[in-house]
Protein backbone atom coordinates (compact mmCIF):
# COMPACT_ATOMS: atom_id res chain seq x y z
CA UNK A 1 0.00 0.00 0.00
CA UNK A 2 1.29 3.64 -0.89
CA UNK A 3 1.57 6.28 1.44
CA UNK A 4 0.67 9.33 -0.39
CA UNK A 5 2.71 12.61 1.07
CA UNK A 6 2.23 16.42 0.51
CA UNK A 7 5.15 17.85 -0.65
CA UNK A 8 6.85 19.79 1.30
CA UNK A 9 6.34 23.18 0.45
CA UNK A 10 9.01 25.60 -0.60
CA UNK A 11 8.89 29.34 -0.74
CA UNK A 12 11.31 29.99 -3.87
CA UNK A 13 8.96 27.31 -6.29
CA UNK A 14 5.67 29.00 -4.83
CA UNK A 15 6.71 32.75 -5.68
CA UNK A 16 8.14 31.36 -8.63
CA UNK A 17 4.88 29.42 -9.83
CA UNK A 18 2.38 32.37 -8.67
CA UNK A 19 4.68 35.19 -10.56
CA UNK A 20 4.78 33.17 -14.45
CA UNK A 21 1.01 32.67 -13.39
CA UNK A 22 0.36 36.01 -12.88
CA UNK A 23 2.24 37.12 -16.08
CA UNK A 24 -0.21 34.25 -18.37
CA UNK A 25 -2.76 35.65 -16.47
CA UNK A 26 -2.32 39.41 -16.34
CA UNK A 27 0.04 40.21 -18.92
CA UNK A 28 2.27 42.16 -16.61
CA UNK A 29 4.34 41.89 -13.98
CA UNK A 30 2.81 41.91 -10.13
CA UNK A 31 3.98 44.42 -7.48
CA UNK A 32 4.25 41.99 -4.91
CA UNK A 33 3.85 38.57 -3.42
CA UNK A 34 1.96 37.63 0.05
CA UNK A 35 1.40 34.83 1.64
CA UNK A 36 -0.44 33.17 4.40
CA UNK A 37 -0.49 29.57 6.12
CA UNK A 38 -3.30 27.15 6.23
CA UNK A 39 -3.95 26.21 9.94
CA UNK A 40 -4.23 22.91 12.23
CA UNK A 41 -6.10 23.26 15.26
CA UNK A 42 -4.65 21.27 18.24
CA UNK A 43 -7.91 21.90 20.36
CA UNK A 44 -10.66 24.00 20.78
CA UNK A 45 -13.05 22.99 17.77
CA UNK A 46 -16.35 24.68 17.46
CA UNK A 47 -15.88 26.77 20.17
CA UNK A 48 -14.75 30.16 18.69
CA UNK A 49 -18.29 31.15 17.99
CA UNK A 50 -19.07 30.92 21.39
CA UNK A 51 -16.87 33.07 22.66
CA UNK A 52 -14.12 30.14 23.79
CA UNK A 53 -10.52 29.10 23.64
CA UNK A 54 -8.85 27.71 21.06
CA UNK A 55 -5.25 26.54 20.01
CA UNK A 56 -4.34 26.47 16.32
CA UNK A 57 -1.37 26.74 15.00
CA UNK A 58 -0.04 27.77 11.45
CA UNK A 59 1.04 25.64 8.85
CA UNK A 60 4.34 26.04 6.49
CA UNK A 61 1.72 25.36 3.58
CA UNK A 62 0.55 28.54 2.25
CA UNK A 63 -2.02 30.40 0.02
CA UNK A 64 0.15 32.86 -2.38
CA UNK A 65 -1.77 35.74 -4.07
CA UNK A 66 0.45 37.98 -6.64
CA UNK A 67 -1.22 41.18 -7.29
CA UNK A 68 -0.82 44.54 -9.22
CA UNK A 69 -3.37 47.72 -8.58
CA UNK A 70 -5.43 48.98 -11.02
CA UNK A 71 -6.28 52.99 -11.38
CA UNK A 72 -9.71 51.73 -11.99
CA UNK A 73 -12.49 49.93 -9.01
CA UNK A 74 -11.92 46.53 -10.74
CA UNK A 75 -11.28 43.55 -8.91
CA UNK A 76 -9.70 40.42 -11.12
CA UNK A 77 -9.27 37.02 -9.31
CA UNK A 78 -7.77 34.16 -10.88
CA UNK A 79 -6.54 30.98 -9.20
CA UNK A 80 -4.02 28.73 -10.34
CA UNK A 81 -5.38 26.05 -7.69
CA UNK A 82 -8.67 25.19 -9.99
CA UNK A 83 -8.19 24.40 -13.48
CA UNK A 84 -10.89 25.98 -15.83
CA UNK A 85 -14.31 26.68 -15.38
CA UNK A 86 -14.89 28.74 -12.73
CA UNK A 87 -11.15 29.92 -11.96
CA UNK A 88 -11.66 33.49 -12.54
CA UNK A 89 -13.99 36.40 -11.40
CA UNK A 90 -14.35 40.22 -12.01
CA UNK A 91 -16.07 42.92 -10.76
CA UNK A 92 -16.28 46.30 -9.34
CA UNK A 93 -15.51 46.41 -5.68
CA UNK A 94 -18.19 49.14 -4.85
CA UNK A 95 -20.06 46.60 -6.59
CA UNK A 96 -19.46 43.87 -4.28
CA UNK A 97 -22.72 43.13 -1.85
CA UNK A 98 -23.92 39.79 0.36
CA UNK A 99 -24.70 36.98 -2.42
CA UNK A 100 -23.44 38.82 -5.26
CA UNK A 101 -20.32 36.89 -6.10
CA UNK A 102 -20.57 32.55 -6.40
CA UNK A 103 -18.01 29.96 -4.60
CA UNK A 104 -14.59 30.70 -3.85
CA UNK A 105 -14.71 34.24 -5.53
CA UNK A 106 -16.52 35.43 -2.60
CA UNK A 107 -13.41 34.67 -0.23
CA UNK A 108 -11.51 37.09 -2.34
CA UNK A 109 -13.80 39.67 -3.27
CA UNK A 110 -14.94 39.79 0.12
CA UNK A 111 -11.56 41.02 1.64
CA UNK A 112 -11.80 44.59 -0.23
CA UNK A 113 -15.60 44.79 0.41
CA UNK A 114 -15.06 44.47 4.68
CA UNK A 115 -11.94 46.93 4.59
CA UNK A 116 -13.71 49.72 2.46
CA UNK A 117 -16.54 48.74 5.12
CA UNK A 118 -14.51 49.53 7.87
CA UNK A 119 -12.96 52.75 5.96
CA UNK A 120 -10.10 52.00 4.60
CA UNK A 121 -9.64 52.48 1.16
CA UNK A 122 -8.16 50.39 -1.04
CA UNK A 123 -7.81 49.93 -4.61
CA UNK A 124 -8.82 47.51 -7.42
CA UNK A 125 -6.71 45.38 -8.41
CA UNK A 126 -5.41 41.67 -10.59
CA UNK A 127 -4.94 38.93 -7.90
CA UNK A 128 -3.87 35.65 -8.61
CA UNK A 129 -3.77 32.85 -6.38
CA UNK A 130 -2.05 30.10 -6.23
CA UNK A 131 0.09 28.21 -3.23
CA UNK A 132 0.06 24.71 -1.16
CA UNK A 133 -2.78 24.57 1.40
CA UNK A 134 -5.20 21.57 0.09
CA UNK A 135 -8.51 22.62 -0.50
CA UNK A 136 -11.30 21.13 1.16
CA UNK A 137 -9.14 19.69 3.46
CA UNK A 138 -10.39 21.26 6.88
CA UNK A 139 -7.00 23.35 7.07
CA UNK A 140 -8.67 26.58 6.42
CA UNK A 141 -7.64 27.35 2.85
CA UNK A 142 -10.04 30.08 2.90
CA UNK A 143 -8.71 32.06 5.73
CA UNK A 144 -5.31 31.42 4.00
CA UNK A 145 -6.87 33.25 0.74
CA UNK A 146 -8.39 36.14 2.93
CA UNK A 147 -5.85 37.01 5.20
CA UNK A 148 -3.07 36.70 1.96
CA UNK A 149 -4.88 39.03 -0.23
CA UNK A 150 -5.60 41.10 2.98
CA UNK A 151 -1.60 41.89 3.62
CA UNK A 152 -1.22 42.36 -0.01
CA UNK A 153 -4.42 44.98 -0.04
CA UNK A 154 -2.99 46.43 3.79
CA UNK A 155 0.52 46.92 1.69
CA UNK A 156 -0.16 48.34 -1.61
CA UNK A 157 -2.89 50.62 0.06
CA UNK A 158 -0.31 51.78 3.09
CA UNK A 159 -2.37 51.03 5.97
CA UNK A 160 0.37 50.08 8.01
CA UNK A 161 -2.10 47.25 9.93
CA UNK A 162 0.55 44.42 9.32
CA UNK A 163 3.40 45.74 11.13
CA UNK A 164 1.72 44.94 14.71
CA UNK A 165 -0.50 42.18 16.51
CA UNK A 166 -3.49 44.77 17.04
CA UNK A 167 -3.33 45.60 13.53
CA UNK A 168 -3.38 42.23 11.99
CA UNK A 169 -6.25 41.06 14.89
CA UNK A 170 -8.29 44.68 12.40
CA UNK A 171 -7.00 42.03 9.47
CA UNK A 172 -8.05 38.99 10.87
CA UNK A 173 -11.81 40.54 11.66
CA UNK A 174 -11.75 42.08 8.28
CA UNK A 175 -11.77 38.86 6.83
CA UNK A 176 -14.20 37.43 8.94
CA UNK A 177 -16.77 39.60 7.92
CA UNK A 178 -15.46 38.59 4.20
CA UNK A 179 -16.24 35.19 4.77
CA UNK A 180 -19.70 35.37 6.97
CA UNK A 181 -20.69 38.33 4.44
CA UNK A 182 -19.83 37.81 1.36
CA UNK A 183 -18.67 34.06 1.25
CA UNK A 184 -21.59 32.80 3.07
CA UNK A 185 -19.89 30.99 5.58
CA UNK A 186 -21.07 31.37 9.00
CA UNK A 187 -17.99 30.90 11.06
CA UNK A 188 -15.87 32.31 13.85
CA UNK A 189 -12.69 33.83 13.38
CA UNK A 190 -10.41 31.24 14.75
CA UNK A 191 -9.05 30.23 11.01
CA UNK A 192 -8.16 34.12 10.25
CA UNK A 193 -6.42 34.40 13.37
CA UNK A 194 -4.22 31.62 12.86
CA UNK A 195 -3.12 32.74 9.42
CA UNK A 196 -2.27 35.95 10.53
CA UNK A 197 -0.83 35.93 13.95
CA UNK A 198 0.81 32.49 15.08
CA UNK A 199 4.60 32.24 15.57
CA UNK A 200 6.54 29.67 14.74
CA UNK A 201 7.19 26.87 17.26
CA UNK A 202 4.12 27.76 18.97
CA UNK A 203 0.64 27.67 18.98
CA UNK A 204 -1.80 30.23 19.72
CA UNK A 205 -3.82 30.37 22.55
CA UNK A 206 -7.07 32.34 21.42
CA UNK A 207 -9.60 33.66 23.73
CA UNK A 208 -12.32 34.23 21.43
CA UNK A 209 -14.05 36.56 23.95
CA UNK A 210 -12.07 39.34 22.89
CA UNK A 211 -9.73 37.58 20.15
CA UNK A 212 -6.87 38.55 22.77
CA UNK A 213 -3.58 35.76 21.94
CA UNK A 214 -0.81 34.23 23.79
CA UNK A 215 1.99 32.57 22.55
CA UNK A 216 2.67 28.69 23.73
CA UNK A 217 5.33 27.14 23.34
CA UNK A 218 4.89 24.07 21.39
CA UNK A 219 8.44 21.96 20.55
CA UNK A 220 7.06 19.42 18.70
CA UNK A 221 10.69 17.99 17.45
CA UNK A 222 12.66 19.51 20.68
CA UNK A 223 10.43 16.52 22.40
CA UNK A 224 10.77 13.92 20.02
CA UNK A 225 7.22 14.39 18.50
CA UNK A 226 5.31 14.85 15.37
CA UNK A 227 2.25 15.41 14.60
CA UNK A 228 0.64 13.81 11.98
CA UNK A 229 -2.35 15.23 9.59
CA UNK A 230 -4.42 12.82 7.74
CA UNK A 231 -6.73 14.19 4.54
CA UNK A 232 -9.10 12.02 4.32
CA UNK A 233 -10.34 13.50 1.23
CA UNK A 234 -13.79 13.68 2.50
CA UNK A 235 -15.58 16.59 1.14
CA UNK A 236 -15.80 19.31 3.67
CA UNK A 237 -17.61 22.54 3.21
CA UNK A 238 -18.71 25.13 5.27
CA UNK A 239 -21.36 26.65 3.17
CA UNK A 240 -24.01 23.61 3.32
CA UNK A 241 -25.81 24.29 6.05
CA UNK A 242 -24.73 21.72 8.75
CA UNK A 243 -21.97 23.99 10.35
CA UNK A 244 -24.35 26.92 10.55
CA UNK A 245 -27.17 24.68 12.30
CA UNK A 246 -24.86 23.61 15.12
CA UNK A 247 -24.19 27.45 15.48
CA UNK A 248 -27.32 27.95 15.50
CA UNK A 249 -28.23 25.12 18.06
CA UNK A 250 -25.41 26.51 20.30
CA UNK A 251 -27.43 30.21 20.42
CA UNK A 252 -30.52 28.77 21.54
CA UNK A 253 -28.70 26.57 24.23
CA UNK A 254 -27.18 30.23 25.39
CA UNK A 255 -30.58 31.56 25.25
CA UNK A 256 -32.42 29.34 27.09
CA UNK A 257 -29.73 29.51 30.08
CA UNK A 258 -29.62 33.47 30.02
CA UNK A 259 -25.79 33.89 28.99
CA UNK A 260 -25.28 35.47 25.43
CA UNK A 261 -22.60 32.83 25.14
CA UNK A 262 -21.70 29.10 26.21
CA UNK A 263 -17.78 30.60 27.40
CA UNK A 264 -20.01 32.00 30.18
CA UNK A 265 -21.24 28.71 31.77
CA UNK A 266 -18.17 27.50 34.00
CA UNK A 267 -17.51 23.36 33.45
CA UNK A 268 -17.89 23.31 37.51
CA UNK A 269 -21.44 24.00 36.94
CA UNK A 270 -22.32 22.23 33.97
CA UNK A 271 -24.48 19.67 35.16
CA UNK A 272 -26.71 22.35 36.51
CA UNK A 273 -26.86 24.09 33.19
CA UNK A 274 -27.53 20.90 31.61
CA UNK A 275 -30.67 20.45 33.81
CA UNK A 276 -31.86 24.03 32.87
CA UNK A 277 -32.04 23.10 29.07
CA UNK A 278 -33.48 20.15 30.09
CA UNK A 279 -36.33 21.58 31.49
CA UNK A 280 -36.81 24.67 29.04
CA UNK A 281 -36.60 22.33 26.35
CA UNK A 282 -40.33 21.82 24.38
CA UNK A 283 -39.39 17.86 23.83
CA UNK A 284 -36.90 15.16 24.82
CA UNK A 285 -35.03 15.37 20.83
CA UNK A 286 -34.43 18.69 21.26
CA UNK A 287 -33.51 18.40 24.73
CA UNK A 288 -31.16 16.21 23.66
CA UNK A 289 -29.66 17.94 21.09
CA UNK A 290 -29.09 21.40 23.10
CA UNK A 291 -27.46 19.04 25.71
CA UNK A 292 -25.17 17.27 23.94
CA UNK A 293 -24.22 21.22 22.58
CA UNK A 294 -23.75 22.71 25.69
CA UNK A 295 -21.39 19.35 26.98
CA UNK A 296 -19.57 19.58 24.19
CA UNK A 297 -18.72 23.48 24.06
CA UNK A 298 -18.34 23.83 28.28
CA UNK A 299 -15.86 20.77 28.14
CA UNK A 300 -13.85 22.00 25.17
CA UNK A 301 -13.11 24.83 26.94
CA UNK A 302 -11.73 22.94 29.90
CA UNK A 303 -9.61 20.70 27.85
CA UNK A 304 -8.03 23.74 26.00
CA UNK A 305 -6.87 25.30 29.43
CA UNK A 306 -5.09 21.79 30.28
CA UNK A 307 -3.60 21.37 27.00
CA UNK A 308 -2.49 25.02 27.59
CA UNK A 309 -0.53 24.18 30.80
CA UNK A 310 0.61 21.01 29.57
CA UNK A 311 2.51 22.50 26.60
CA UNK A 312 3.65 25.75 28.91
CA UNK A 313 5.23 22.98 31.50
CA UNK A 314 6.90 20.92 28.24
CA UNK A 315 4.52 17.80 29.53
CA UNK A 316 4.09 17.18 25.34
CA UNK A 317 3.13 13.79 25.73
CA UNK A 318 0.40 14.31 28.38
CA UNK A 319 -1.71 15.51 26.05
CA UNK A 320 -2.95 12.44 24.15
CA UNK A 321 -5.91 12.19 26.25
CA UNK A 322 -7.23 15.31 25.52
CA UNK A 323 -7.00 15.11 22.21
CA UNK A 324 -9.21 11.69 22.40
CA UNK A 325 -11.46 13.20 24.31
CA UNK A 326 -11.62 16.22 22.53
CA UNK A 327 -12.61 13.43 19.50
CA UNK A 328 -14.93 11.69 21.26
CA UNK A 329 -17.00 15.02 22.31
CA UNK A 330 -16.88 16.08 18.73
CA UNK A 331 -18.30 12.78 17.47
CA UNK A 332 -20.45 11.83 20.07
CA UNK A 333 -22.51 14.91 21.33
CA UNK A 334 -21.34 17.55 18.96
CA UNK A 335 -21.84 14.83 15.76
CA UNK A 336 -19.60 16.93 12.99
CA UNK A 337 -17.19 13.97 12.54
CA UNK A 338 -17.42 11.24 10.07
CA UNK A 339 -16.46 7.87 9.50
CA UNK A 340 -13.47 8.43 7.98
CA UNK A 341 -12.40 11.16 10.49
CA UNK A 342 -13.36 8.33 13.19
CA UNK A 343 -11.44 5.64 11.18
CA UNK A 344 -8.46 7.87 10.94
CA UNK A 345 -8.24 8.59 14.51
CA UNK A 346 -9.05 4.77 15.82
CA UNK A 347 -6.10 3.47 13.00
CA UNK A 348 -3.71 6.22 14.24
CA UNK A 349 -4.29 5.60 18.15
CA UNK A 350 -4.10 1.36 17.38
CA UNK A 351 -0.75 1.84 15.69
CA UNK A 352 0.49 3.57 18.48
CA UNK A 353 -0.32 7.47 18.77
CA UNK A 354 -0.66 9.49 21.66
CA UNK A 355 -3.76 10.97 21.25
CA UNK A 356 -5.90 12.01 17.77
CA UNK A 357 -8.84 13.91 17.06
CA UNK A 358 -10.73 15.57 13.73
CA UNK A 359 -9.49 19.14 13.12
CA UNK A 360 -11.53 22.06 11.96
CA UNK A 361 -14.95 21.80 11.56
CA UNK A 362 -15.40 18.46 10.49
CA UNK A 363 -17.96 16.69 8.41
CA UNK A 364 -14.80 15.61 6.07
CA UNK A 365 -11.59 17.09 5.98
CA UNK A 366 -8.34 16.14 8.68
CA UNK A 367 -7.69 14.48 11.46
CA UNK A 368 -4.34 14.73 13.58
CA UNK A 369 -2.22 12.24 15.49
CA UNK A 370 0.64 12.65 17.91
CA UNK A 371 3.12 10.27 17.38
CA UNK A 372 6.34 9.44 18.82
CA UNK A 373 9.01 10.92 15.70
CA UNK A 374 10.13 7.44 14.96
CA UNK A 375 6.57 6.29 14.66
CA UNK A 376 4.96 8.36 11.82
CA UNK A 377 5.54 6.40 9.06
CA UNK A 378 4.50 3.05 10.43
CA UNK A 379 1.23 4.94 11.60
CA UNK A 380 0.61 6.99 8.50
CA UNK A 381 0.33 3.26 7.15
CA UNK A 382 -1.81 1.54 9.30
CA UNK A 383 -4.18 4.74 8.39
CA UNK A 384 -3.06 3.75 4.48
CA UNK A 385 -4.57 0.45 5.02
CA UNK A 386 -7.60 1.36 6.89
CA UNK A 387 -8.84 2.89 3.96
CA UNK A 388 -8.14 0.91 1.60
CA UNK A 389 -9.61 -2.16 3.34
CA UNK A 390 -12.35 -0.29 3.36
CA UNK A 391 -12.43 0.40 -0.73
CA UNK A 392 -11.99 4.27 0.28
CA UNK A 393 -10.09 6.78 -1.58
CA UNK A 394 -6.42 7.34 -0.17
CA UNK A 395 -5.68 9.44 2.47
CA UNK A 396 -2.82 12.16 1.36
CA UNK A 397 -0.36 12.89 4.73
CA UNK A 398 1.88 15.86 5.74
CA UNK A 399 3.39 16.35 9.49
CA UNK A 400 2.53 19.79 10.72
CA UNK A 401 5.19 21.71 12.10
CA UNK A 402 3.94 25.02 13.56
CA UNK A 403 5.63 28.18 11.39
CA UNK A 404 5.03 31.84 11.12
CA UNK A 405 2.19 34.01 9.82
CA UNK A 406 1.84 35.28 6.82
CA UNK A 407 3.84 37.94 5.48
CA UNK A 408 5.27 39.32 2.36
CA UNK A 409 7.80 37.28 0.07
CA UNK A 410 8.57 39.62 -1.92
C1 LIG B 1 -13.96 26.13 10.87
C2 LIG B 1 -14.32 27.59 11.15
C3 LIG B 1 -13.76 28.05 12.49
C4 LIG B 1 -14.08 27.08 13.61
C5 LIG B 1 -13.81 25.64 13.19
C6 LIG B 1 -14.27 24.66 14.20
O1 LIG B 1 -12.59 26.00 10.68
O2 LIG B 1 -13.81 28.42 10.13
O3 LIG B 1 -14.22 29.35 12.77
O4 LIG B 1 -15.39 27.24 14.04
O5 LIG B 1 -14.40 25.31 11.94
O6 LIG B 1 -13.54 24.79 15.36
Amino acid sequence: MTVHWYPLPSRDDATGAATAAFRAAFGREPDGLWAAPGRVNLIGEHVDYQAGLCLPFALPQRTVVAIATRDDDLLRLRSAQLDGSGDTWEGRIGEIRPGSVPGWAGYGAGVPWALRADGFDVPGADVLVDGSVPLGAGLSSSAALECALALALDDVAGLGLATSDAGRARLAAACVRAENEIAGAPTGGMDQAAALRCRAGHALLLDCRDFGATQVPFDLAGAGLELLVTDTRAHHALVDGRYGSRRDTCARAAASLGVTTLREIPGKTLDSALAVVRDAALDAVLADELCRCVRHVVTEIDRVTAVATLLREGRLREIGPLLDASHRSLRDDYQVSCAELDVACEATLAAGALGARMTGGGFGGSAIALVEAADTQTVAKAVADAFAARGWDHPIFLRAVPDTAGERLR
